[in-house]
């Protein structure tokens, strides 16, 4: 039924929603998603805009990227419980996909990193926020709606393997050793016959699970298959995967700072992982940063005010009265970058 609900999904309610005989339905500040709007409809009430608060986007995309994670948990955890064969895509359609969505309709890449950063809940939240960095580039790659919508749920589940491997492996406080590491490499086969075996994938969504840490030089994981075997998904999905690992907080190292990774990812990557599809993800990032003050090699703080597309971590930079081009000054580097 369409009474215009739907059009608060991404909202959050403003106090305790009742029916008109009074029975309670949802509490004060609910994030809707469309199982909450599918409710809500069901108990004949049409929502008013009063009825929902606005978000400024920080608060918003934090508040959905978390209710996400949460989703995922729950969702996740009920099937490890239930000892279910089939991947619970009804649940994750309704309360996690739609937001993944809504968030990167936003194209604000720096903002939305932010409410990526790990808590303590690093395997869940990766998954949301590969989700959402491998929706973002691939409407940066222009990809069509209904490609770009398989994209964000392969994305989602590429590491859905992983409720097969045990805890004191997922979660060892230190490196896996040689033994443990083949243990944690089955994800991909696991993941890609959990997919295979749930009916509404698509065998591209299955091929991402198999193939996010295969690369393009045959150095990857599981078969070491070469570039032009690995799907454009999983391409896309192996940069998201490598970016966001890098800048989180894992169990047994800490974050490294964006810019660092972003020069990382530039030196090291190439021959494994996609050399456009990182231009494009580095590009986008820098571009996002624009007006953000930025720390250099020489202890001075500058301003990012333009970023040239043919070296996009060299940008250039106003300090005082002065234009600092560091692709001309290549001494002078960026140390980090502080929040606008
Ligand atoms: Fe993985």
């Amino acid at each position: 039924m369409n009474n215009g609900n739907e059009q608060y999904i991404g909202k959050q309610l403003a106090d305790n929603l009742f029916n008109r005989s009074g029975v309670f339905v949802l509490p004060a500040m609910t994030l809707l998603n469309s199982e909450h709007v599918r409710l809500i409809t069901q108990h004949r009430i049409i929502l008013e805009p009063h009825d929902v608060i606005q978000l400024d986007s920080a608060a918003f995309y934090q508040l959905a990227v978390d209710e996400c994670t949460e989703a995922m948990e729950h969702i996740f955890e009920e099937f490890r419980y239930t000892k279910s064969k089939r991947l619970p895509m009804l649940e994750l359609r309704n309360e996690v996909i739609p937001f993944i969505q809504q968030v990167s309709e936003k194209n604000d890449f720096y903002g939305i990193l932010a409410a990526l950063q790990t808590k303590d809940d690093y395997t869940y939240r990766h998954n949301v926020a590969v989700g959402i960095l491998s929706t973002l580039l691939g409407k940066w790659l222009k990809m069509k709606p209904e490609e770009l919508s398989m994209l964000t749920t392969a994305a989602t589940l590429h590491d859905i393997g992983k409720i097969m491997i045990p805890a004191e492996i997922l979660t060892k406080p230190g490196p896996l050793d040689t033994e443990e590491f083949e243990v944690m490499k089955k994800h991909t086969t696991l993941g890609y016959e959990m997919i295979r075996d749930t009916v509404g994938t698509t065998h591209m969504q299955a091929l991402v699970a198999l193939q996010h840490h295969e690369r393009l030089d045959g150095s990857g994981y599981p078969f070491g298959v070469l570039g032009h075997r690995i799907t454009d998904f999983s391409k896309i999905v192996a940069v998201a995967d490598i970016f966001h690992a890098m800048t989180s907080d894992r169990y047994y190292r800490s974050a490294a700072p964006l810019y660092e990774v972003l020069t990382q990812m530039e030196e090291n990557v190439y021959g494994k992982l996609d050399p456009y599809i990182c231009r494009v993800f580095i590009n986008k990032l820098m571009q996002s940063m624009i007006g953000n003050d930025v720390v250099l090699t020489d202890g001075r703080v500058g301003k990012i005010i333009m970023i040239l597309a043919h070296d996009p971590l060299h940008p250039l930079v106003n300090i005082g009265e002065d234009f600092i081009d560091l692709s001309k000054h290549r001494k002078l580097g960026i140390v980090r970058v502080l929040p606008q």
